[in-house]
């Protein structure tokens, strides 16, 4: 039989097969085999792509999500609602129970980029922004709790920058944002583990063995403080402001705001106005001219990172900088499209460590085009933010639902038939 392209209307049809498949009962794994839990930013993203079909299980994505929420408000990076022995590191590593977390069920220890506030804005809307919206509601006080979280713990010069204790919590594991700050990491205490995820996947495309010591390493360290956010936040071997979490978190107060004028909680306006005041004026700290762009800082060596990512992008989405700043990054956007085929590739393609393939440090990862492409949208700059759409459709097109791609070729990168790459398309960049 000769073989044609799927339609977009087969593609559509295939990102919500996807989602389904992916759904283990009220939450959806990123993808099968490499990832077999709930994840905290891909539940968020999955959200969006729920609501195109089914209003009812994107709320329920959303909600699940949040019964892995500690009693101190921190939402975890991975809910481990089985045990699934394919996974490492799983719940006997991390030594989360729910009697120490207040969780539902065992966790890890670190958290993740905290994007679910403005995905739950996105539902709201998208259901006609009715104030007495229950499950809007019933959600607020656990989104507040979250920002408070990280107001509380993770903003150590008081200045509404979004400090990060381990790699894996930017959600951009490998990028080489991390990698002088990691270098510093003692692995000589690490024991012998034997790492799940080059089973599944080609090992040219995920991170070394000397990188993957030094995230045990750190799960190691949290691990032995109980896991006490405060002893971690003064203490830890890595501590990094994350300009990717910063942008998304300043973000989601903006979001939460909206909400909270909905809601009429004069408390908390107050409380998040005063966050994204501060958030506003700290991210200039974040301005690396010598790099045009925002870029990550390591508070160990008091030394900006020097590294143009795809998440210098996202002060679009978070709506800051000034007017010279953003006519730069503008022109570094320029150079980045001519320097590979397929917008948003999670590194600059001049970069030195830059690598097509290997996971943050090139491949295209669509959530954050997604939003980049959204802050670019909202600031005018329409013709970039539909490049990126458009960029991405092809992606799709061409490749299928892969976790990343290769900015060069198209290639799909990481694993198949991947939960958020599917909601993408559903709520974004499906025609
Ligand atoms: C990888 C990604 C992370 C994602 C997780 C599950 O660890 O780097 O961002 O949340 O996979 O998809």
């Amino acid at each position: 039989m000769p073989t044609t392209n799927p339609t977009d209307t087969d593609l559509s049809a295939q990102a919500r097969e996807i989602l389904l498949k992916n759904d283990r009962g009220g939450y959806t794994v990123p993808t099968h085999g490499l990832y077999p839990y709930q994840w905290n930013w891909d539940s968020a993203f999955v959200a969006l792509g729920f609501a195109a079909f089914d209003s009812d299980r994107a709320w329920t994505e959303i909600e699940t999500l949040f019964q892995g929420q500690w009693t101190n408000g921190m939402v975890p990076h991975i809910l481990f609602r089985v045990n699934d022995p394919g996974y490492f590191p799983g719940p006997s590593v991390w030594q989360c129970d729910p009697a120490r977390s207040g969780a539902a069920m065992p966790t890890s220890g670190i958290t993740q980029p905290p994007v679910a506030a403005s995905c739950v804005r996105e539902l709201w809307e998208q259901e006609g922004c009715r104030r007495d919206h229950p499950r809007m509601k019933a959600l607020f006080p656990k989104l507040m709790a979250y920002s408070r979280w990280y107001r509380r713990h993770r903003d150590p010069m008081g200045n509404g920058l979004a400090m990060v204790v381990h790699n894996w919590e930017t959600g951009r594991d490998n990028n080489p944002e991390w990698d002088e700050a990691l270098a510093a990491v003692d692995t000589s205490r690490v024991g012998p583990y034997t790492r799940k995820d080059t089973s599944h996947v080609n090992s040219a495309m995920r991170p070394t063995k000397q990188e993957y010591d030094r995230y045990v390493a750190l799960v190691e360290f949290g691990r032995a403080q109980g896991w006490d956010p405060a002893v971690i936040a003064r203490e830890n071997p890595f501590r990094v402001i994350d300009v990717g979490i910063t942008m998304m978190l300043l973000r989601a107060d903006r979001d939460l705001l909206v909400l909270a004028h909905a809601l009429n909680e004069q408390e908390a306006i107050a409380e998040l106005q005063a966050h994204i005041a501060r958030a506003e004026a700290g991210v200039a700290f974040l301005w690396d001219e010598s790099i045009g762009g925002f870029s990550s800082y390591d508070l160990r060596a008091c030394k900006s990172a020097q590294i143009l990512s795809s998440a210098s992008f996202l002060s679009f989405y978070a709506g800051v900088g000034d007017e010279r700043q953003r006519a730069t990054q503008l022109l570094q956007l320029q150079r980045v499209s001519q320097d590979c085929r397929y917008l948003l590739p999670s590194l600059a393609p001049g970069s030195r460590t830059y690598d097509p393939m290997r996971y943050w440090r090139g491949p295209v990862w669509l959530v954050v085009s997604y939003m980049v492409a959204k802050g670019l949208r909202e600031a005018g700059h329409h013709e970039w933010a539909h490049r990126i759409q458009e960029d991405s459709r092809n992606l799709i097109r061409t490749a299928g639902f892969y976790e990343s791609f290769n900015p060069e070729t198209g290639a799909g990168t990481g694993g198949p038939d991947f939960s958020w790459t599917a909601a993408m398309w559903l709520h974004w960049c499906g025609a």
